[in-house]
This record gives C-alpha cells, structure tokens and sequence, in this order.
C-alpha cells in the first residue's frame, strides 16, 4: 500500500480488509518513504497479516521469490517486462544491466535467449540466482554482482570468450549482443556512457563479420519536460558524447509515476561513433554562465570526457514524491490470482 496521509489513521483496519478479501495474501505493507535508496528498495510497516516479506509473485510465466524488504520489485512493470521480452528472439544475447529478481531475464531465457543478468544488491543477486533454480533452468544465463559500468564491459568479454572462433585474419563469425536492457530509470540514462568505445579493440572483427550488428539498448527513464521525448533522446546522446538521430529510435511511454512524472523507455541501436569511439561531443559549462558550448572531436577523447555533467533538473532519487497515486485500498490488478505473499502495490523505482 502507499497510504495518503488521510487514510493514516486507519491504516490498520483497511489492511486487515484487504487481508481478509484476498485469499492468496497473506501480509498487508504501506510503504512509509519514496524510493530513493541506490537499491531501489523502500522501508515499509506491517498492517495486517505476518510480519514475514518474503513474496512469492507469478510473472510472465515464471515464479519470483524474493525478501521484498531487500530488493526491488513492481508488478505494474509486467507489461514494460513481457513487451521488451517479445523483442527478444530464441538465441539473442540478452545483457540485463539492472536484473533485480530476474523479471526480463528469466523470462528471456525460458524463451532461448542467452541471457547476462546483473544486479548490484547482493540480496537482488542471491534471489535472481535462486529463481533461475525455481524455474528450472539449467543453462544459458549468467548472474553477476557488479556495478552497471563495470558489469556491461565485463559481459561483453566474457561473451566475447565464448563466440570469437576465429582470428581477424580470416572471416570471422564476430557475435555481440543482441540487447541491452537497463531498467534502473532514475539515473541509467547515465550509465549509457559506459558505451563510450566499448567495441573499440573489436573493430577489426565487426569488419570482418559479413553483417555486423551492434546491440540495441533499451534504456529506462524518467521524465518531467513538456517535451520527453526530445529531452531523453537529449539527455542519452550528452551521455554518450553523440547524439541519437531522433528518427532512429522509439521513446515508449511506460507509465505515469506522478502527476508530473512519467517513465519512459529509449529503445536505440548503439551506432558505431559510440562503439568504437570515434568522435565524441562533450559539454563544456561556461564559467559565470548558464549555457553550454558543444564540442565537436574527431579525435578519440572518450577517455579525456568525463561521464556527462549531472543535470540540475536531475532528480537522482527518482522516487515518487505523491502518495496514494494508487487511491486507497486498491490492490494490484496485475498480479495473477498465483500471486501470494505480499502484496506488492507500488514503487516506482
Ligand atoms: C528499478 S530496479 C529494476 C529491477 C528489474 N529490472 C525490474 O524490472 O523489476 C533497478 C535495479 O538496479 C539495481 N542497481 C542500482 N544501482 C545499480 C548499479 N550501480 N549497478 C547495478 N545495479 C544497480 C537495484 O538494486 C535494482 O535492483
């Protein structure tokens, strides 16, 4: 639940008629602040029902358990999983840079994918590790516990470990990912600069590939301009020194999180500029003034460019500042009756 502040003094009785209405939950939360913690999970009270958060949540055909104390998760995100999920296709690499419990990666992988799942929250890690085991899945996906940056360069040698068959002499069969997902919307548009030449010692190989493909990158976002779509398409291309061609890409909506906030998904193919670190805009702040002067490199100055400068309209918490956007007593619509445990109302991540 996420009370509004009205409801407060009852709290305890509508929990215990919610609790008694559904028989498939067996605790009732309000979520007592914003998430604004680097894992995504809130502090929480009991209202009725067993003072015990671990969940038990069916998804896209898959079982998720987790300690919802712990760990992130957010049954309104069902759609935005199975419509990245649809994307993918039997055999894609799949690089999951901010997995949580797994809801992209675990069902990518019981469709075929190869999947690459990381998350920083040890408890995120220990559950997604656990559901792989829950839901039978022998092979082809790997868990990591690493920061996004350092995960998605380690990914990406590790699979180049296992598909580089031949040397760059001759023709070779190079093979990258298919998709990165990076579903951590308060600051991932930030992470986007660890793409910043990330092909570079590569290029002789994707040369070499009769039909090279880079990866496309879906990367959510949150967004308060008039205008989201040119502000992400912006605000992605700072990150990673080259700007995105607005007619390349899709900016989806993927929800309202606030009455002035909405979540977003940029889906982009990352383009070989980036890749291979070829050129790079970067922004340097006048002093004793507002504006910003765009650069323009020939040069390979990835290294030289700082990660792109925070924006002050950043919000880096990203949580939801409205309570009770969900109205009182309403439970989730989008958790099947298989659903169990907690009930999950909200959290926007
Ligand atoms: C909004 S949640 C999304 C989880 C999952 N993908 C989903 O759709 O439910 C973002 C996740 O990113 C993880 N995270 C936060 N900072 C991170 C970082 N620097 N590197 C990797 N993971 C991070 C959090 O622990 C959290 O599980």
């Amino acid at each position: 639940m996420n009370l509004r502040d009205e409801f407060l003094p009852w709290k305890t009785l509508i929990g215990q008629i919610i609790l008694d209405k559904n028989r498939n939950i067996t605790s009732v939360v309000n979520k007592l602040d914003v998430i604004d913690s680097t894992f995504r999970n809130f502090r929480m009270e009991v209202l009725a029902g067993e003072d015990n958060m671990i969940a038990e949540v069916r998804e896209s055909g898959c079982r998720f358990k987790f300690d919802f104390s712990q760990v992130y998760w957010n049954s309104r995100l069902h759609t935005e999983h199975d419509r990245l999920v649809k994307m993918f296709k039997k055999g894609d690499y799949v690089a999951d840079v901010f997995a949580g419990v797994g809801p992209f990666a675990l069902p990518a992988s019981k469709k075929g994918c190869i999947v690459y799942a990381n998350d920083l929250n040890p408890a995120s890690y220990k559950y997604l590790q656990e559901n792989v085991t829950l839901n039978k899945i022998k092979t082809g996906i790997y868990a990591y516990n690493l920061d996004g940056r350092d995960f998605i360069r380690k990914a990406v040698e590790d699979l180049d470990a296992t598909v580089i068959s031949a040397p760059v002499s001759t023709p070779a069969t190079y093979r990258t990912f298919d998709h990165f997902v990076m579903n951590l919307p308060a600051i991932a548009l930030e992470f986007l600069d660890a793409f910043r030449g990330l092909y570079r010692a590569r290029e002789p190989h994707f040369r070499q590939t009769p039909a090279p493909v880079l990866p496309m990158i879906h990367c959510h976002c949150f967004s308060k301009s008039e205008t989201p779509e040119q502000d992400v398409i912006e605000r992605a291309g700072e990150a990673m020194g080259h700007s995105i061609n607005p007619a390349s890409c899709t900016v989806h909506h993927v929800r309202k999180v606030a009455p002035n906030k909405d979540m977003f998904c940029l889906s982009f193919r990352l383009s070989e500029e980036v890749a291979f670190g070829r050129c790079a805009v970067f922004r340097i702040p006048e002093t004793g003034s507002s504006s910003t002067v765009f650069a323009l490199c020939s040069t390979d100055v990835t290294r030289a460019c700082p990660p792109s400068a925070k924006r002050k309209d950043a919000d880096p918490n990203g949580g939801e500042t409205v309570q009770g956007a969900n109205g009182v007593g309403k439970v989730d619509e989008t958790e099947g009756p298989a659903s169990k445990k907690v009930r999950v109302e909200d959290g926007s991540g």
